[in-house]
This record gives C-alpha cells, structure tokens and sequence, in this order.
C-alpha cells in the first residue's frame, strides 16, 4: 500500500509531526532522531537488518568465485558465485573464531581464513581445518558459514539479514516493470564508476535531502540545466520507494550526447526504503545512490554507474565526474550544514512543505518518508 499524499489539516499525526491541531502541516522529524545513538542503535535493528538493501550487480560476480564484500550498518557480508547453486550471500566471518574471511572483491577457488587457514567451499560448507583429524569430535559436517537472503531484480542484487522479511517483489511496488521500460536488459548492464564518499550526517538528513527536490532549483543548477527539466520534477510513493519522474532537460544543454544511448527520454529514479535507490538519468544511463551508515552522524555514499555491456563515450563516463564535482558535491555540503544544524539549541523544527497538488516543490515524500520510519522504529 503506498502511503496517501497528505494534504494540509489531513496529514499523519505522530509523537514527532508537533502540533496537532487542524490545518498544521506535519513537521520536520525532532533533532534527536538524528542525533540519538539509541535511536541510531534501534534503527539498525528495526530497520538496517531488516530491510531489503542494493549490494550490486549480478556483472560484478560473473564467474564461479568471483565475490564482492559488502557492509550493512556494521555487519560485513559478501556475496560470490557457486558452481553450482549460482550467487549465495554470507557473513564475512570465520565459523572458528571470528576473524574476516574475504576483503573488497575478487576470485577465489575455495574461501580461506586467513587466521588459521580453515577453509570453506564456495557454498559455505567448511571443506577441512588444519590438524582436524587430531581434534577428538571434531565434526567439519557440521560447520557451515552463516547464509543470508539474497534477491536479484534486473540484474541488480539485494540482500536482507532478516529472515523472516516478505519478499523483494512485495517491497517496492511495480518497479521491475517500470525499470525495464526505461532499460529492458537491465542484466547486461556493467559497472563502469565508483564513486565512494563520506557525509558527516546523519543517514536520514542525506535521505531526506535525496527526497525532495524543493531544493534543486536553489542548490543544483548543473542539474537541472544539463540532467533534468526542473520544474516537471516529481515523487510519487509506492509501497516503500519513492518513484522520481522529470522531463530530460533540453538537448542543446545536456551533460552527453543523449542520442547514442537508447530510447528512454526522461529521467526517472526508484529510492528504495531504507538505504538504496536505483537512477536513470536520460538515455538510459543507470547509476545507483546507495546509504552505508557509519555512526549516528556518519553516511558513507556509494555512486556506483553502469553501461550496458560496459560500453561507453567518453562524454557518458564524464557525467559521473560531473555529477560528483556538481550535484554530489553541492548536496555534501548541505547535508553537513544540515548535521550542525539540528544540534544548535535554537532550532524548531519547522512545517513540511506538503502541497496538495505535489510537484518540484512539495515536500510530501517526506511525510512518506516519516510514515515508514515510524513504522520500523515502532514495531516492538
Ligand atoms: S578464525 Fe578463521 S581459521 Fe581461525
Ligand atoms: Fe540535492
């Protein structure tokens, strides 16, 4: 179900929205749900751990042992490639005692701990300990690395620590159709960029920032001169995503040739509640935006940018550099000033800026946004 748009005097009412007395638009979320480590602890319970998250692409490990590692709010995990069972995804860690097994990505025929040597088939069963046939009860049948969910959407690779969690298919509406009309073969996408950066914020200020695009016309002028027609900017929620849609901007102002890229005109985007969101800047030029949390004010920021089958013009791969020397760069500096912000002692959070009638400037997604973090922090 995707949250009703709120209206002005009909807008969800909770501990954190302030006044409640009709005709009060909700309001910005209190200092302390950004600066709290208790609450930066429950999230990653509630939330982190329990939610579908984007780790990469299917590209990315094409060949039995090709592996990646990957983070979720402190739990190191990696996903690789079976002979058999294709892609599995586990904790990064040793069944003996502890330590890491794989770093960054790579290849490998069998996974070796690099403490003492145990070694783990690609699948997680371990495969022999160094002196185990002089260990009395020592049953390597027993010992198995710790699986988690792994999910895959066009190619792009999801993972949840929460067993129990509903499917992907259930948690963001009808994205896979609607990401294939811009890019049918989302499979034969490659990672071309990755731009990785740290925010001093915390993970909902970037979010939110992400969220709303009342700030565009003010703070991304590169954006929307070279990227998207400003004024045609708009979010719709569905389920837990927040669908962005905008109109290329013109052609003679466009950051790459737009021509040589397929048929998907427009720009559209799929923010991913809570950590992930999938872009598709005009002509089909797919990059990911994607939240690691690292504290309570502390985000890092992964700008990941695909090519199908890994081909692209020069002006293509510049439009990474661009977008991090201009809109990345831009929103840097104001989730920061954001973060100093919320601990002076003389703000009040103010008004959400919810129009009815949506557009560029309503800040309706926000209230999305609060409905669901609501939701996941009020569970018990
Ligand atoms: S901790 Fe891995 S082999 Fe000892
Ligand atoms: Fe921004």
């Amino acid at each position: 179900m995707s949250p009703a748009i709120p209206t002005f005097g009909s807008g969800p009412r909770h501990p954190a929205s302030g006044p409640t007395s009709l005709g009060q638009p909700p309001r910005a979320l209190p200092p302390s749900a950004y600066l709290d480590q208790e609450v930066y602890e429950k999230e990653i319970e509630q939330l982190f751990h329990s939610s579908w998250v984007l780790v990469g692409h299917a590209t990315e490990v094409e060949s039995p042992g090709d592996y990646f590692t990957c983070e979720i709010a402190g739990q190191s995990l990696f996903v690789v490639r079976t002979p058999e069972d294709g892609l599995k995804a586990f904790y990064n860690v040793c069944q003996h005692r502890a330590h890491e097994l794989l770093k960054d990505s790579g290849s490998v025929r069998a996974i070796v701990c690099p403490y003492h040597a145990w070694t783990y088939n690609l699948d997680g069963r371990l495969r022999k300990a160094p002196n185990q046939q002089r260990v009395p009860g020592f049953d390597a049948d027993r010992i198995c690395l710790t699986g988690i969910r792994l999910e895959s959407l066009c190619g792009f690779l999801f993972v949840n620590l929460d067993e129990t969690a509903p499917p992907l298919a259930e948690a963001y509406g009808d994205l896979e159709a609607q990401f294939r009309a811009y890019v049918p073969e989302g499979e034969r996408l490659r990672r071309l960029r990755r731009v990785s950066l740290v925010e001093n914020c915390n993970w909902k200020v970037s979010v939110e920032n992400y969220s709303e695009c009342y700030h565009c016309q003010v703070a991304h002028p590169a954006f929307t001169r070279g990227v998207v027609a400003a004024k045609s900017y708009r979010i719709e929620p569905q389920d837990h995503c927040l669908r962005h849609l905008a109109e290329a901007a013109p052609a003679e102002k466009a950051w790459y040739d737009r021509k040589s890229l397929g048929e998907a005109e427009g720009y559209s985007s799929w923010y991913l509640w809570p950590l992930s969101s999938i872009q598709v800047y005009p002509g089909g030029v797919v990059n990911l935006y994607r939240w690691i949390p690292e504290g309570t004010g502390r985000t890092r920021i992964l700008r990941d940018w695909y090519f199908m089958d890994g081909e692209a013009s020069d002006d293509q791969l510049a439009a990474a550099d661009q977008d991090r020397e201009t809109t990345v760069a831009e929103d840097v500096r104001i989730v920061e000033s954001v973060q100093r912000g919320l601990a002076s002692k003389g703000y009040r959070p103010g008004p959400l800026m919810v129009d009815p009638s949506g557009g560029v400037n309503s800040e309706h997604s926000l209230v999305a946004l609060q409905i669901w973090w609501h939701e996941a922090m009020g569970r018990p």
